[in-house]
This record gives structure tokens, C-alpha cells and sequence, in this order.
């Protein structure tokens, strides 16, 4: 836990050491570390009370998506925003709703993507109506939870304060559907532009729209985070997220549906599938964030290309790997 503010937490180890709550233990901390709970007086017994009720419906049998994940970008967010080209630029608010929406933002996932719940009906893709069916499901389940008794960490709040929070959250969530990907980036594309064309020194953002989209940007940065993480944990990612996927196409098959891009277990290959998930949605995303916070992020950025060259190596070895 010495690493609670470093990028490449071991959080695997942090899982085993917390008897399975990585996420109760790492939101604990960064909460303390940043005091949060008195600034906003959140009492310890109802935090651990709440993000404990949180933990527990993070599915554990799903590979990727469970309370390591969670605990993953939580952690993630609050490195990001520790950035020091950030530091004068986020309310303490603006900072907690990043960190929660981060803790929360895939609470109880299904393991399934929102591709196959909306094909197949499923009960979400009903209450949703097709529409960013998980995130809605995560958010939702969140700020339910916050009503059992003794989980409201948010009581001593303004109402105010808990309304702004709350936009914000459902904000960031949402922003983590992959189908917003493309716009988020070309938003804050237009955005690093605007600012070098300032040359400020430190950024300065007043409106609400440029604030979210930053924090938009930092959740789904550390979303698709694990390809910048220290090779040893970024190949566990990869297992993880890879057998996930496959235990959807498995579904597909047997189901008689068409079996979903990187999801047949019996034809992706693991190397190539990196590459191209850097090459294409990783890197262009972090080039632009490392732009924002330039130079804070640039170790990110080291980090991912000797990581995209391991795997890009191993395809040009390895003639069975093709
Ligand atoms: P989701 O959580 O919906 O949003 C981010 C997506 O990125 C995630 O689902 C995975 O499908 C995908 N993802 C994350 N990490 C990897 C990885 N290492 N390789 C391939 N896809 C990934």
C-alpha cells in the first residue's frame, strides 16, 4: 500500500493481503490520505459500512469485471488527478465524485457486454431501453445502494454539494460506454488545442462542459488503464479481460448467434489483439491525456509503447502465436 499514490499499484497482491476487498481497502485510503472523510464528513463505520455493500456486488466470478477492476481505476483516478499540472484545477467535490464514480463504475456487471444483453433482451436492456444499458445499471445500482441503512456517505453534504455530485457521477459513468469513445476523445482533442493555442502554464478551466469532459476523459483513462501498468500486471489484465470475453463468445456460439470480434477463444490471437486494441483505442486516447498534463504523464506513455512492443514482438517470433 506504499504505492497508493503510484501508477502500477500491486493491486493483485493488495486482493489477496485485504481477503478479497482490494476496493473497500484502496477507497478507504485515498479517502483518508486526501481527508475526505473530514472534509466531508463522512464517518469511517458508514464508508467501510457502504463501499463494502459496493464490493460485495461486484460479481467475483466474472474474470475482468469484478472489485479488482474497480479497486484498479479507483486508484488509477486518484493518481491521474494528482497530477501537478491538475492541481490547482479540481474542487475537493469534483475530486471525491471522481474517485466514487471510479469505485462504482461497474458494479454488479454482468460479465456480458452491452452488445449481447441488447440482442438478447435481457431484463436490462429492457429497463434501459437499449441505451447504455450496463452503465445505467451501474449508476443505478450505486445510489441505490446508498439508501440502505447506514451507507449514506454523502449525508453531511449540502444538498447542493449532493446534487452536483451526483450529475457529476452519472456523468463519468456514462462516458465509460465504449460507443462514447470516439467523441470523448475528439472532445478533448479540440479542448488540448484550445489550450496550447493559450499557453497556459497551468490549465484554467471555468465551465461546467470543459470541467466534465476532463473528468469524463481521466475515468476513461483509467478504464483503459491496464496496457499502461507494469508489464506483469498488464498480462494479468490481459488474461482476465480475454477469458471474459471468451466465456461470451462461448455464450454466442451456443446460443447460435454470431460470435462477437475478439471473443472466439479458438481464433484470436492474444498478441494481436493487444497491438491492436493500443494501436487504435489505447494509445490515441493517452497521446491526448499526456497532452493535457504534459509533461506528468509522459512515464504513462513510455510505459505503453515497451508494452505494446512486448506483445508486437512476440508476434513476429512467434510463427504459433499467428
Ligand atoms: P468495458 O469495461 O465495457 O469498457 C472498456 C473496455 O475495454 C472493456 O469493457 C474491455 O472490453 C476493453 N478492454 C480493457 N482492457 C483490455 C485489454 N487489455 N484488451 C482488450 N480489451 C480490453
Amino acid at each position: 500500500m506504499k504505492k497508493i499514490d503510484q501508477w502500477g499499484l500491486e493491486v493483485f497482491e493488495v486482493n489477496q493481503l485485504t481477503n478479497g476487498r482490494p476496493l473497500t481497502c484502496v477507497t478507504y485510503m485515498i479517502l483518508q490520505k486526501r481527508n475526505f472523510l473530514e472534509t466531508f464528513k463522512i464517518p469511517v463505520p458508514t464508508l467501510l459500512r457502504y463501499i463494502g455493500t459496493v464490493e460485495k456486488h461486484y460479481r467475483k466470478e466474472n474474470y475482468y469485471h469484478n472489485n479488482i477492476h474497480a479497486a484498479d481505476v479507483a486508484q488509477s483516478v486518484h493518481v491521474l488527478l494528482s497530477s501537478p499540472v491538475l492541481s490547482s484545477v479540481f474542487t475537493d467535490l469534483e475530486i471525491l465524485a471522481a474517485i466514487f464514480a471510479g469505485a462504482i463504475h461497474d458494479v454488479n456487471h454482468p460479465g456480458l457486454n452491452n452488445q449481447f444483453l441488447i440482442q438478447t433482451m435481457s431484463e436490462l436492456a429492457i429497463i434501459y431501453n437499449d441505451v447504455s444499458v450496463l452503465e445505467n445499471h451501474h449508476l443505478a445500482m450505486a445510489f441505490k445502494l446508498l439508501q440502505n441503512d447506514g451507507c449514506d456517505i454523502f449525508a453531511n453534504l449540502s444538498k447542493k454539494e449532493r446534487q452536483s455530485l451526483r450529475k457529476m457521477v452519472i456523468d463519468m459513468v456514462l462516458a465509460t460506454d465504449m460507443s462514447k469513445h470516439m467523441s470523448l476523445l475528439a472532445d478533448l482533442r479540440t479542448m488540448v488545442e484550445a489550450h496550447k493555442f493559450s499557453k497556459g502554464i497551468s490549465l484554467s478551466i471555468n465551465n461546467y462542459s470543459d470541467r466534465i469532459k476532463i473528468l469524463q476523459c481521466c475515468v476513461h483513462c483509467a478504464d483503459l488503464s491496464n496496457p499502461t501498468k507494469p508489464l506483469h500486471l498488464y498480462k494479468e489484465w490481459v488474461k482476465r479481460v480475454l477469458e471474459e470475453c471468451w466465456c461470451q463468445g462461448d455464450k454466442e456460439r451456443n446460443l447460435g448467434l454470431a460470435v462477437s470480434p475478439m471473443m472466439d477463444r479458438h481464433s484470436v490471437s492474444v498478441e494481436k489483439s493487444q497491438v491492436g486494441f493500443i494501436d487504435f483505442i489505447v494509445q490515441p486516447l493517452w497521446e491526448t491525456w499526456a497532452d493535457l498534463v504534459y509533461p506528468d504523464a509522459n512515464k504513462i506513455l513510455d510505459a505503453l509503447q515497451e508494452n505494446r512492443d512486448y506483445f508486437n514482438s512476440k508476434i513476429l517470433t512467434s510463427p504459433s502465436m499467428e
